[in-house]
């Protein structure tokens, strides 16, 4: 079975095509980080309208790239939210007229899901470890979630603020160091004494698998105010209290879960830092690659194949969603549900 997988949701125009052994025959990705940089985050006019521009160009690339005729296709997904709705639209409505026109199935996914399943394009042996803890860490989006099966997701933590991703930009941005600020932030922390700025994580009261980062970011802007501090030495201390943070948070998901492996996505997962935090972890941890990590289209064709396989397709009138539930919940689990909102520095 060949899928055709439409990722449109931010400022990546991305399409792929993948077999149901999850080989990727083409990934294309057509960023939009310039573009939007001299605004400092993503302008959502602007994108929509670059997706537009964009989106022909990509798949046919896609196809080329991968030796596929249209008329090979088995399968169209396409990630429905979330996201900017007028940008989604775009991809969404692309995959709706395909399916039509070349009379094949239709499934759209949910995004955030998608990034939990981009490891399994890179290690094929991973599917074999659930249950399993899946953690994404993007622009948008920030959640530990249980995964009984690749379907079957619940979210047990996530921020309660910010995103980890938009927080490495908001640090970027303090610090006059352009948009997105990840990789910017990272090469200057590799330089930097993370001992010379003292930084302190945040805790959420009663929900120790969640996070919260807007104090974290109050604490660079005044760091960065103090003129005894380095840029690079902040850098370096901001970096280590979100992925010690994250660490600790991982670790208590696993332990608490009894989890065979732990699953990375979303754009800070592509941080070659981050990986040397969980060098020693108790169990497996998969990071995908960068083009994996950041927003792209083979993830989403991922998902569409196991989610068509299992539930079916969709149906051809589903609308762009800012909120989408995943596919099967299992029961809640009380002693870890998010209760308090109440922030304490720690
Ligand atoms: O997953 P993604 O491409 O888009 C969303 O769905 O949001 O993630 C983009 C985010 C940006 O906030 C960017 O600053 C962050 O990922 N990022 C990084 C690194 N590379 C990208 N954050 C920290 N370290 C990095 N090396
Ligand atoms: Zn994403």
């Amino acid at each position: 079975m060949i899928c055709l997988g439409i990722e449109s949701t931010c400022d990546e125009t991305s399409i792929a095509v993948i077999t149901d052994r999850f080989e990727i025959l083409s990934n294309v990705i057509y960023s939009q980080a310039d573009l939007h940089s001299r605004f400092g985050g993503v302008f959502p006019e602007l994108a929509a309208r670059e997706h537009l521009e964009k989106i022909t160009p990509c798949y046919l690339e896609a196809l080329q790239k991968a030796n596929v005729r249209p008329e090979e296709i088995d399968l169209i997904a396409v990630a429905y939210g979330p996201g900017l709705i007028g940008s989604i639209q775009i991809g969404l409505t692309f995959a709706k007229t395909l399916a039509l026109s070349l009379n094949i199935p239709f499934v759209a996914v949910n995004h955030i899901h998608a990034h939990l399943v981009a490891p399994f394009l890179e290690n094929k042996g991973a599917m074999d470890l659930f249950g399993a803890i899946g953690i994404v860490i993007s622009g948008g989006h920030t959640q530990i979630n249980w995964m009984e099966t690749p379907l079957d997701v619940e979210t047990i933590g996530s921020t309660i603020d910010d995103a980890m991703g938009e927080c490495f930009d908001k640090c970027a941005k303090i610090c006059d160091l352009p948009y997105p600020g990840g990789p910017h932030v990272e090469k200057l922390a590799s330089k930097g004494d993370l001992s010379k700025v003292f930084l302190k994580s945040c805790r959420v009261k009663e929900a120790p698998l969640s996070f919260s980062f807007s104090g974290l970011k109050t604490q660079v802007l005044y760091a960065k105010k103090n003129p005894l501090y380095q840029i690079e030495d902040i850098c370096a201390s901001f970096q280590h209290v979100v992925f010690k943070d994250l660490y600790q948070k991982a670790l208590l998901a696993v332990e608490k879960f009894q989890a065979k492996a732990v699953f990375f996505g979303g754009g800070v997962a592509s941080s070659r830092s981050l990986r040397a935090y969980f060098k020693d972890f108790p169990c497996p941890v998969f990071f995908p690659s960068k083009e994996l990590a950041l927003d792209n289209g083979a993830m989403i064709a991922t998902l569409g194949l196991l989610q068509y396989k299992k539930l079916g397709p969709s149906p051809l009138d589903i609308e762009p969603k800012t909120r989408i539930p995943f596919p099967h919940l299992t029961e809640k689990r009380d002693s870890l549900e998010l209760k308090q909102v109440t922030t304490t520095a720690v």
